[in-house]
């Protein structure tokens, strides 16, 4: 018989983008939906995804090659190039998503007897979970806190989370503000692990990759999720060095990523830089717009970097949950941020996506405070 444990007790978080489940309670089909929950590039997947996957198509019948020696050197050369790193393979650890390597980062100190971790908020939920998944310890703070604490305290945890920019709020720390904030955790003896899943979307230079040789403490981890609009693929990489990036190596299991998610992740990364630079150009433009849209209907936006914007709805009266039902009702699916650990009943995370489905989303909450 299996014996009772700590994981009986943890419950998943509730993530974005369940249009299926939600398309199923409403009695529609899924295509009818417009999703803002989850945060994807509007520009993307690049109309080159098609020829793509055919020419990955009739290699399914092999193992993909477990190295991945084409899609690390790809990371490489993405890398130095929007942000000047400079990197090995070994340095590049593939993941099954981003998630993945969360878990391997986690289960890598644990084996080496980590307790303790601290996570911000609100931030996303996976950090918490993963830790908890392997029975660290999580300890919270808030996320304005975090760049204040002294040497001294972050000793007493042997990881630290950051996300940059933020989920859900959007905020985006400068580099320098990072670089001090990861020399203090070195000094410290901590892990920082700093999730960049949204760095193409925002600004490449806030990147730390470069970062990656000097401080065997870092450990950033990077998705081709967001920036390619590609959840359903699945891939991730992460960016380690020394003794860490071998236990992660290690740990990562034969095969993680799949022929089709190894061979389009290479192509992307190689082929599709341009889209990137001109889905910045697109976000920061139509972001601002949709933010005064808000604003006019009696909403206040937090400032946000990124490809999606988190709004307090409280001076409406109307909670999160009131609009994201009222919002269904048009078949706009918004995010009722009050899944993420510190964040009231009062917060809606919405993607910005393209002008004409931006405009459907404004439409529907209009009608939502009327
Ligand atoms: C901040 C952040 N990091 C990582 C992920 C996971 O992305 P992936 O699809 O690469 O596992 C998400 C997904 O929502 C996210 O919001």
């Amino acid at each position: 018989m299996i014996e009772d444990s700590f994981l009986d007790e943890i419950k998943p978080p509730r993530h974005g983008g369940r249009v299926e489940e939600v398309a199923r309670e409403r009695g529609i089909s899924p295509e009818e939906i417009i999703d803002f929950s989850a945060n994807m590039n509007p520009l993307a997947p690049p109309e080159s995804l098609g020829s793509y996957l055919a020419d990955s198509v009739s290699s399914l019948e092999l193992y993909p090659d477990d190295s991945y020696g084409k899609f690390r050197n790809a990371a490489i050369d993405f890398l130095g190039n929007e942000s000047g790193a400079k990197l090995e393979r070994k340095n590049v650890i593939p993941g099954n998503g981003s998630v993945e390597i969360f878990r391997l980062f986690i289960r890598a100190i644990a084996t080496a007897g980590a307790s303790t971790v601290l996570v911000p908020f609100p931030t996303f939920s996976e950090y918490a979970l993963q830790s908890r998944l392997f029975g660290l310890e999580v300890d919270r703070k808030k996320y304005r806190e975090l760049f204040g604490l002294d040497e001294a305290i972050l000793s007493g945890y042997d990881a630290v989370f950051l996300c940059n920019p933020n989920n859900p709020t959007g905020t985006l720390r400068e580099r320098e503000t990072l670089v001090k904030f990861l020399e203090k955790a070195r000094a410290a003896e901590t892990f920082l692990v700093l999730d960049e899943a949204f760095n193409e979307l925002s600004s490449p230079g806030a990147s730390l990759a470069g970062f990656v040789y000097g401080f065997p403490n870092l450990i950033i981890v990077r998705s081709l999720t967001k920036a390619f609009t590609v959840p359903g693929l699945r891939i991730g990489y992460g960016l380690a060095s020394g003794k860490l990036a071998d236990r992660m190596e290690k740990l990562r299991p034969p095969w993680n990523l799949n022929y089709l998610a190894a061979s389009i992740g290479r192509r992307f990364l190689e082929e599709e830089k341009e889209l990137l630079k001109r889905s910045r150009e697109y976000l920061e433009g139509e972001r601002k717009r949709l933010r005064e849209k808000l604003e006019d209907l009696g909403f206040s936006v937090y400032p946000s970097s990124a490809n999606y914007l988190l709004f307090r709805t409280k001076e409406t009266g109307l909670t999160a949950a009131e609009i994201v039902d009222r919002c269904l009702d048009y078949n706009v699916l918004v995010r009722n941020a009050d899944s993420f650990y510190g964040v009231d009943e009062w917060h809606v995370r919405v993607a910005v996506k393209k002008r004409s489905d931006n405009e459907k989303l404004v439409r529907a909450l209009e009608q939502a405070v009327d």
